[in-house]
């Protein structure tokens, strides 16, 4: 073996590839499903995967969760098989294992890596006791079109926020030690572009510039290498008119030569043999030949790599030096778990006792707190302890609030904002729907929303707006009492226009998770204060999809004082500005902002700019806030947006206190990839804006010298 790789790698490992047949090889590049009741495309048959362990053909297996099943499937690899190396179990376990979070683009409008963090740890050790030694996840996708029904397991749309969020998930799973037994390996996914499927269909085409991919696609992806997250799943889409899963420039290219990517590639499901789909592989063998070519060590459930990577080999199409670089890989996996010094030691006698306890509920419910988003309040909320409170909508008692990619959790574990009402006897709530008993309550509160199967793979839809008969229903409401606050749950942006016209509040729920009651009920009680803020922006209307905050300024910009004037870029029938725009969320408190200034006008290569601006919280709530810095590039040699993300504080305000709020920036945040894809901020002046949202922004100007 080449000594070069020979270094890389633990001797253990080394001498167990010297050991290894050709078949035994390839057989670690095969990821085997078995008998799963989780199937996300077209299912291949399980039966021979146990006799395929025996021999030695199998190096991980996809979503089983049976202890019983997984300890007999890691006895048959390490007793029965040749060698007998482990096998390593993995599972989508995208925002809990059997503990529900909220989902994950919930989870984002938190903005919150330490929460991040904890919530990610918590899953690993829930499943890391029981037998799962990697999970897909986090899912690092830009996401810009809610029709597509993934954006739920997204960090929203924005490079920078999502880019800090990812490191939080790899820290948080894998603890930066893979040995230590409360850690499971991540992998994130889906390389790249998947968040871009046109139409927001799934699976759909990608298309983009090289230098919207650099800038926008990539640093979710380039933050978890930094992490050093085990693995990378490539997506079902093409890119660059390849599918990606197959696409040299990107996996060999970019992925590992330029990034430097050590860990192992995986594709997602079958999304080797859809390359003849994509019609650029002639048939399976040759499938196998261009994914494996492109970079791609590991195939997830279909067969294209053990039924002809020996071929390939013995032909001499591939190279025996490559395939075992891929075995290296995967089987320093193995050793980084601890799997190779004992094979069992993610097995637990009464694994019941690591799972679902009270402190993970009550993260849950934090998280769900720190999740959900207050959009419209007109003076309705908090609610009073005095207030005769009616509760409605056909989701008050849903328990149906976990969303997709819940993996253990249960539905019958959740509490529902009725049960959570119910259980406080110092409330006078009512769930009596009729005119009279409406007309006289104090506020109602009414629940609606999307089901958790809405959202998520394969969902995607065209019609955001709520079902018919939830709009007649809260309209037959209204026309009782006016003082109405709608909980909306969802896995994505839907278009809530009308409600956010007629209601008196809005609190955006997303799928919250086990505790969706608790955390609803202490948000409106004001036990705890709003503070999430959305990470995707509310379209006002349908058509308006893709809309997002960071696009680029045209020719021809809407101008506020001609509203009318036709030939700028507009609607004739819509407003340009989304409901609500990304970074918004409103709290019971309000925050004033004064005072921005900067401490350089213009700042160079190796200096440093301090941005500092005033925050004063004017209510009686001690809230939290979270204040964003944005930049606007104002002369560039390509087109940039018009702002964009770069910095940011959530911080805890006493009621009345004032803080200063300091930003540092260096030359590196204004960097963009330019005409000729050099990350520059190259010689240009710069507005700096800072405020509580996207489009609510005090400013300044400075100019910057990359040179
Ligand atoms: C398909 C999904 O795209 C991917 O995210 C997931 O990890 C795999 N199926 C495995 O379930």
């Amino acid at each position: 073996m080449n000594k070069n790789i020979a270094n890389k790698y633990p001797k253990e490992v080394i001498n167990l590839l010297e050991k290894m047949t050709l078949d035994e090889k390839v057989g670690q590049l095969y990821q085997a499903p078995f008998f799963s009741d989780i199937v996300t495309g077209h299912e291949y048959n399980s039966s021979e995967t146990i006799k395929r362990i025996k021999k030695g053909l199998v190096g991980s297996i996809l979503n089983i969760h049976n202890e019983e099943m997984l300890l007999k499937l890691q006895k048959t690899a390490v007793e029965d098989s040749r060698l007998g190396i482990p096998l390593i179990f993995c599972f989508d376990i995208v925002h809990g294992y059997k503990t529900a979070f909220p989902i994950n683009l919930a989870l984002s409008n938190s903005w919150d890596c330490d929460l991040i963090k904890r919530v990610s740890t918590a899953v690993a050790y829930e499943t890391a006791h029981r037998g799962i030694h990697l999970t897909f996840s986090p899912m690092v996708d830009l996401v810009r079109d809610p029709r597509w029904g993934r954006v739920m397991e997204s960090n929203g749309e924005d490079p920078y926020l999502s880019s800090i969020l990812a490191k939080a998930y790899v820290e948080g799973y894998q603890q930066n030690d893979l040995s230590n037994p409360n850690s499971i390996a991540a992998c994130s996914k889906h390389f790249i572009g998947y968040g871009q499927s046109e139409a927001g269909r799934d699976y759909n085409t990608v298309d983009m510039s090289k230098r919207v991919l650099y800038n926008m696609y990539l640093p979710p992806f380039i933050s978890t290498i930094k992490s050093e997250v085990s693995m990378i799943m490539t997506s079902f889409n093409t890119i660059f008119d390849r599918p990606s899963t197959a696409n040299k420039q990107l996996l060999k290219g970019l992925l590992r030569d330029e990034l430097g990517f050590k860990g192992s590639i995986i594709s997602d499901y079958t999304s080797t043999e859809e390359i003849i789909n994509h019609k650029v592989a002639k048939d399976i063998k040759d499938a196998a030949y261009q994914c494996f070519d492109a970079g791609l060590d590991i195939e997830m459930v279909s067969e294209t790599y053990i039924n002809h990577l020996k071929d390939l080999i013995e032909e001499g199409a591939i190279k025996e030096n490559d395939l075992d670089e891929s075995v290296l890989r995967i089987l320093k996996l193995k050793f980084d778990l601890g799997l190779l010094d004992n094979p069992y030691s993610y097995f637990y006698e009464n694994s019941n006792q690591y799972i679902l306890n009270d402190l993970t509920k009550s993260l849950s419910k934090e998280a769900a707190e720190k999740s959900m988003v207050l959009l419209k309040n007109d003076n309705i909320l908090p609610l009073e302890t005095s207030q005769k409170i009616l509760l409605c909508g056909p989701m008050i008692d849903s328990q149906d609030v976990i969303g997709e990619w819940s993996a253990m959790a249960d539905k019958k574990d959740v509490t529902s904002i009725l049960s959570a009402f119910s259980s406080s006897d110092t409330l006078i709530i009512t769930t009596d729907d009729s005119k009279e008993s409406v007309s006289s309550a104090d506020v109602v509160v009414m629940a609606l929303g999307e089901l958790g199967n809405e959202a998520g793979e394969g969902n995607s839809k065209t019609n955001l707006y709520l079902k018919q008969e939830q709009t007649d229903y809260f309209e037959k409401i209204y026309s009782y009492n006016k003082n109405i606050v709608v909980v909306i749950f969802a896995g994505r942006p839907l278009i809530i226009t009308k409600f956010d016209k007629l209601a008196k509040a809005v609190l955006y729920a997303y799928q919250p998770g086990l505790e969706a009651g608790p955390a609803i009920k202490s948000l409106l009680m004001a036990e705890s204060i709003p503070s999430g803020k959305i990470t995707m922006t509310f379209p006002y209307h349908e058509g308006q999809i893709p809309i997002y905050y960071n696009h680029y300024q045209t020719g021809r910009p809407f101008d506020f004082s001609r509203p009318k004037y036709r030939y700028n870029t507009r609607y004739q029938d819509c407003q340009n500005e989304p409901l609500y725009p990304f970074g918004y969320g409103l709290s019971y408190a309000t925050f004033k902002y004064e005072n921005l200034s900067i401490d350089k006008q213009t700042l160079n290569k190796y200096d440093k700019l301090l941005v500092t601006i005033d925050c004063t919280n004017q209510s009686s709530f001690a809230a939290e806030e979270i204040i964003q810095l944005y930049i606007e590039a104002l002369t560039f040699s390509v087109a940039r947006p018009v702002n964009e993300l770069k910095a940011y504080k959530k911080i805890m305000l006493k009621p009345k206190e004032k803080q200063t709020i300091q930003f540092e920036l260096s030359v590196n945040d204004f960097r963009s990839y330019n005409l000729d894809m050099i990350h520059t901020a190259e010689n240009h002046k710069y507005k700096i804006k800072v405020g509580p949202n996207s489009k609510t922004l005090y400013e300044a100007i400075v100019n910057v010298i990359d040179e």
